[in-house]
């Protein structure tokens, strides 16, 4: 049978080192809350259930992770009084009943599945506790692992450590298992008689062994425990989820020539034989079909981009922009709410705003949808194969009929039927032998103004 499985995210802290008012946990990594992050790995690792312990003003997180991690539960823990004394503010989840049961903290993103999938076999295997060691380049600060003959005997405070502890390298990462039968028992147990004076989650490993349990330690990659304190941190991690998001996308078969200007968001989906150019940034919510080509210095957010569609360079496809396959975007090219039909063209400073455009119809450079009028948008409908001259102006609510043409520099304000010319302009008059009299009378007038 399948092991049940309870995950405690730590969101109390305060986070006072991000200068922000935004509760740490909630500040992003590729566009997602950090928190949000720890409790998605947790349920791909196989937990079923999440509970975010939050401080005092917890109500900004749950709005926040609410929608993001629907099904999770939210406790308060009213005063700061220690990691131990966190876990316990989840007691009613906890009684719930789980075989296991993962305590993380909000603010280390990086996690991975595997780790904490790890961390749960070792319960499964007969573990009371157990506990993510890992060796950072310096251990100062981080609790020490207490060892002795192999066997996981305490964790040692950095302030509560003594000199030989201190010499130790091997440190606790922060995230602990705990077989659920036991967790309430043991952290019940943990007192506050320590340099802090703080509840430590981390005696649960001197009190399990003092009580004959299991306790051993899982070591893990340093990546997958960095704790974000900072905004240089915020941005070291977000450096790392994208250097990890990159690989994987090339590993599936995605082209850059330039992954690390190539900026993902922790949603965007694409799929194999995709080449993306140097310098493009993903916004939430894209999926880019087969075979599509990203051109340099793109700016996606909300698009859908069919097969073989080609994008930019420099373009911008906003919320609702849907390319169908071969479709084109090109330079300078806005798009926002709208469905570009198949091989249809769109290919130079132009702005394409609420609009359908059909199969094969060709955009030309500077057509402007004037969707807007102040206080409503409205429709721009263009027919299969159409042709849109340039410079034009398509004024919504409007349509153009398949196949019709609409002249260079129209302003269009009324339907077009199919296979109709629409001139929306003024029509041109040449003067034969005005151009000499008129510089004349240009130069004429530029003498009398220096005599002046
Ligand atoms: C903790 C570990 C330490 C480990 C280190 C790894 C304990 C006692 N120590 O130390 O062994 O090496 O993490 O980074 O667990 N929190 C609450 N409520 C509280 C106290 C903390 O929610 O009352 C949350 C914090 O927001 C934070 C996390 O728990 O996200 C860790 O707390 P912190 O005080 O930073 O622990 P460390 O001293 O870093
Ligand atoms: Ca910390």
């Amino acid at each position: 049978m399948t092991r049940t499985c309870l995950t405690i995210i730590l969101a109390a802290g305060q986070g006072t080192r991000m200068k922000s008012d935004l509760p740490k946990v909630l500040h992003p990594v590729a566009g997602l809350p950090m928190a949000a992050h720890v409790a998605r790995t947790a349920q791909s690792a196989g937990s079923q259930q999440i509970a975010v312990v939050v401080g005092h003003g917890g109500e900004a997180v749950r709005t926040a992770l609410e929608p993001v991690v629907p099904g999770a539960s939210f406790h308060v823990q009213h005063e700061q009084l220690g990691t131990g004394h966190a876990v316990l503010a989840a007691r009613a989840a906890i009684a719930s009943g789980h075989d296991d049961v993962l305590v993380v903290f909000g603010d280390t993103p990086l996690v991975r599945a595997d780790v904490l999938a790890a961390m749960r076999a070792k319960l499964a295997e007969g573990a009371a506790v157990v506990v993510a060691g890992f060796r950072p380049e310096s251990p100062f600060g981080y609790g020490r692992l207490v060892e002795k003959d192999g066997k996981l005997l305490a964790i040692r405070e950095e302030r509560d450590a003594s000199s030989e502890e201190k010499a130790i390298t091997y440190c606790n990462g922060g995230i602990m298992a705990f077989r659920g039968a036991e967790v309430l028992a043991i952290l019940d147990a943990v007192g506050n008689d320590n340099a802090k004076g703080e509840y430590y989650m981390t005696d649960a490993v001197e009190i399990a062994n003092a009580r004959g349990l299991p306790v051993v330690a899982s070591q893990v990659p340093t990546e997958d425990v960095i704790g974000v304190n900072t905004r240089a941190e915020l941005a070291a991690v977000e450096a790392i989820w994208q250097q990890r998001t990159r690989q994987a996308m090339m590993a599936e078969g995605v082209s850059m020539a330039a992954p690390d200007t190539v900026f993902f968001h922790h949603d965007t989906v694409v799929a194999g034989d995709v080449t993306i150019e140097p310098n493009v940034v993903f916004g939430a919510g894209v999926e880019i079909a087969k075979g599509a080509r990203i051109r340099s210095f793109s700016h996606l957010e909300g698009a859908t981009v069919g097969e073989a569609a080609e994008v930019g360079p420099f373009a911008r496809l906003r919320p609702g922009a849907v390319l169908g396959g071969k479709a084109k975007v090109g330079n300078f090219c806005e798009v926002k709410k709208a469905d570009i039909g198949e091989g249809a063209k769109v290919n130079h400073l132009t702005y394409v705003g609420d609009a359908e455009i059909g199969a094969g119809a060709n955009i030309g450079a500077g057509t402007i949808t004037c969707n807007y009028d102040g206080c409503n948008k409205h429709l721009t409908e263009i027919g299969e194969n159409a042709f849109i001259g340039s410079n034009s102006a398509l004024v919504a609510p409007v349509k153009i009929g398949a196949d019709a043409y609409v002249a260079s520099g129209s302003v269009v304000t009324t339907d077009v039927p199919a296979d109709a010319v629409a001139f929306g302009r003024a029509r041109q008059e040449n003067k034969d032998g005005l151009a000499p009299k008129l510089r004349a009378q240009f130069k004429a007038a530029k003498e009398a103004s220096k005599t002046d």
